[in-house]
């Protein structure tokens, strides 16, 4: 049997084509990033429960959900996976590989699964479900230079007949942008939309071109015209809300911010890693520009203090090291940062080294930081900073603690260093944003409010 793409694809039981086209569905769901995803998979699981792709895919969503409660989940379908093996034996080669990537991912190597996966081109080239597994683990790597060879070898595998390719160059889009290059990507990005207009990866791409590159009135344009095509997005949709508040905080609409925030990126209070940096990254923007947020910390403080221990990912401890530290809880923090040493000193996962090298150094910073003590908190930050691209995400969602880094240095009176990383700020987004425009006027007058976040902001929009 051929699935979608034109792979190969063994099925089994008694309802083949219904598991087929289970498949196929689950697989468009996944690379439109399709709230049907979940509703896919399970029907393929119930009419074809031996399905080591459809096993193994889910083992893979629950490591991409960056969570360890959903880590037990991950075992299950990996157990069933392994026993379907030890029952026949062998596997076809399609399945023996995911199989093999999952054990590699459920021991936290990351990189050697995505390996494996991005070798199954060599006999499966039109595999696009292994192409978007793929970019989701480099992209919790940070390993844009991963994605972007990985990209690249697969726009040259598709043609313009395949179903998935308009999603491959919404991947090959982001790839692009993470790696500079601005104006193929907003290319690639849109001939994705052009192909398959559900494409919302590549929507998303070039919104980030948009907020690279200061163009927040074109990116606004762009994202508000195609609403109706992430409709149907899970809870990505929430990340398109946000991409649309940062552009509204360029231009220095606030009010439009927290409406955005009010209405739609914090409206169901949920608490994936992904929504919950959505918030907590806006919210110290918006501090950052001096704008009274209210209470708004407070329900993903609550949500944040549940997961110190988690440490699935070094990008997530450090949201939700945000928020704790921005509401001062201190036990919680020492909890935090000792899971992170803890893990770091295991050193079993690639996410352990990623502990050593920025996690344990920013989250510390963090914590310095909301504390007041801006001095240690830049010392801290900067001593992240070199390996930050390795906690993983989006350059615009790591501008988050670029920018903390930044106002540490400021307000620690450190103005010379503070520039300078103002400078190589702008030079890596390659357009000087609202944000480095008033740094760097503050930086060369030498003057910047050094009250803590906590104080009450003199900028008040909300009633
Ligand atoms: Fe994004």
């Amino acid at each position: 049997m051929q699935d979608l793409f034109g792979c190969e694809i063994r099925v089994s039981g008694a309802e083949k084509e219904k598991a087929l086209a289970a498949w196929n569905g689950l697989a468009h769901a996944f690379l439109a990033h399709s709230a049907a995803t979940p509703t896919h998979l399970n029907a393929l699981l119930e009419s074809d429960p031996e399905n080591v792709l459809g096993l193994c895919c889910k083992g893979f969503f629950m490591v991409l959900a960056g969570r360890r409660e959903v880590l037990k989940l991950l075992d299950e379908s990996l157990e069933k996976a392994e026993s379907i093996l030890a029952q026949y034996g062998a596997l076809p080669r399609r399945e023996m590989d995911y199989l093999t990537a999952l054990r590699f991912a459920k021991n936290g190597q990351w990189s050697r699964a995505a390996i494996i996966l991005d070798n199954i081109a060599d006999y499966e080239p039109h595999d696009a479900m292994a192409v978007k597994l793929v970019h989701a683990l480099r992209f919790m790597l940070g390993d844009r230079f991963g994605l972007r060879a990985s990209t690249l070898k697969a726009v040259e595998r598709f043609d313009v007949d395949n179903f998935a390719t308009g999603y491959i160059y919404g991947c090959h889009s982001f790839a692009l942008e993470e790696t500079g290059d601005m104006k193929a990507a907003e290319k690639f990005g849109k001939e994705a939309v052009f192909m398959k207009p559900d494409d919302a990866w590549g929507i998303h791409s070039v919104a980030h071109v948009y907020d690279m590159t200061a163009q927040a009135e074109t990116g606004i344009d762009w994202l508000e015209k195609r609403e109706k095509q992430w409709e149907h997005c899970n809870n990505f949709s929430y990340h398109f809300f946000w991409h649309l508040a940062l552009h509204y905080l360029e231009i220095g609409n606030f009010e439009k911010v927290l409406e955005l925030y009010d209405n739609d990126i914090r409206k169901d209070h949920t608490d994936d890693y992904r929504d919950i940096s959505n918030g907590t990254a806006l919210l110290a923007r918006l501090e950052g520009f001096g704008i009274n947020v209210g209470d708004r910390w407070e329900e993903l403080y609550e949500l944040c203090g549940r997961r110190t221990e988690d440490n699935c990912v070094v990008f997530a401890d450090l949201h939700y090291m945000q928020a704790l530290g921005r509401m001062n809880d201190v036990k919680a923090m020492d909890r935090l940062v000792n899971a992170l040493q803890k893990n770091a000193d295991l050193g079993l996962r690639e996410m352990d080294e990623v502990n050593k090298i920025a996690g344990i150094f920013a989250a510390k910073g963090i914590r310095y930081f909301y504390e007041g003590n801006f001095n240690a908190a830049f010392d801290e930050l900067s001593r992240a900073r070199p390996a930050m691209q390795q906690v993983g995400g989006s350059h615009a969602q790591r501008d988050n603690f670029e920018r903390m880094t930044i106002d540490a240095g400021l307000k620690a009176g450190r103005y010379n260093e503070a520039k300078a990383l103002i400078e190589d700020r702008t030079w890596r987004r390659s357009v000087e944003d609202n944000y480095a425009k008033d740094r760097m006027a503050t930086a060369l007058s030498k003057q910047f409010d050094n009250s803590t976040q906590a104080d009450k902001p003199e900028i008040s929009l909300v009633s």
